[in-house]
């Protein structure tokens, strides 16, 4: 009775977010020093870097599977030397993650979309990715679907990467450790642009981009219970998860994703020889 009354609470919780949730319900402004601010009533939010510092924020509640999507846009003109972190993460030394960063780059010359996947601890499994639009004239979605299967990443609904569920053959899964989403807007001109060539320019500070239309349509995690446990232990699918739960990319979508890695992939750490000269990580062969 106990979880079944938690169940109602939280699904009236989550209608609730569902209507009327703003950047002041989900996140906190975790550092930058006023450079990350909430705007329009909760609608907008926006980092900025300058000089001095870059900013933050970080979702209040952590999420153990979810549809998760937020629209950016990215900082305009020159970006070169700037990332755009947006993340789901979890704690600790085996932490699993889920990574998109934007390299800025030069007036005209195109953004990097990088990705990766860590799970216990270890990633070293990159995409790159061009756009096939500028991300810095208007709002995009960009999405991660966390199910027990899949880590797909999409961006305006199309999926450009799907990391799989190779357990049974040994390739640990982002599945037991809840993530918060975190975002930040940093210098690296160390490494970002063109490996490092390409510095910061200041005099463009500072460097801004912008967030709208946050939904995470998620499993969320508190003192170690999932909203979406299943009422009894019987019961196969759990109670508050809804179609992502169970999706995957069918055949048209797969066909999407194909067109992007064919035309706008720009990097994929299984071809990468000279990094893994003793031979590719195994999930490679796997797919
Ligand atoms: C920036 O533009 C250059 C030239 O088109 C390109 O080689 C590079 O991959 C782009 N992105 C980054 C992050 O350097
Ligand atoms: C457990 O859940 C299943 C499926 O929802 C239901 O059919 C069953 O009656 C439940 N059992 C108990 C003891 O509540």
């Amino acid at each position: 009775m106990a979880s079944l009354i938690h169940l109602l609470l939280c699904s009236s919780l989550a209608m609730t977010m569902a209507v009327a949730a703003t950047f002041y319900q989900d996140f906190d402004l975790t550092w930058g020093d006023g450079r990350a601010k909430i705007l329009n009533n909760g609608q907008l939010l926006t980092l900025s870097l300058d000089r001095t510092s870059g900013s933050g924020f970080q979702s209040k509640k952590e999420f153990l599977f979810g549809k998760i999507d937020m629209q950016l846009k990215l900082v305009p003109g020159n970006s070169a030397g700037t990332v755009t972190a947006y993340y789901l993460s979890s704690q600790g030394p085996t932490h699993d993650e889920i990574d998109f960063e934007f390299l800025g780059n030069l007036t005209g010359d195109p953004y990097t979309l990088h990705t990766n996947v860590y799970t216990q601890g270890k990633g070293n499994r990159e995409m790159q990715f061009k756009l096939w639009f500028d991300p810095t004239k208007d709002f995009h979605a960009y999405s991660v679907l966390w199910n027990p299967r899949h880590v797909i990443f999409m961006v305006d609904g199309t999926p450009i990467r799907d990391f799989k569920n190779l357990e049974s053959r040994g390739i640990p899964f982002p599945k037991n450790q809840p993530m918060r989403i975190y975002s930040s807007l940093w210098n690296a001109d160390d490494w970002a642009t063109r490996g490092g060539l390409v510095k910061t320019n200041w005099n463009n500070a500072p460097f801004t981009a912008s967030y709208r239309n946050f939904n995470a349509d998620a499993c969320v995690w508190s003192s170690g219970i999932s909203s979406c446990a299943p009422r009894n232990s019987s019961s196969a699918v759990p109670a508050a998860a809804r179609g992502w739960w169970s999706q995957e990319l069918d055949t048209p979508s797969q066909d999407r994703m194909r067109w992007v890695q064919k035309n706008y992939m720009i990097y994929h750490y299984c071809t990468d020889l000279k990094r893994f000269p003793q031979g590719f990580p195994p999930e490679c062969s796997m797919t």
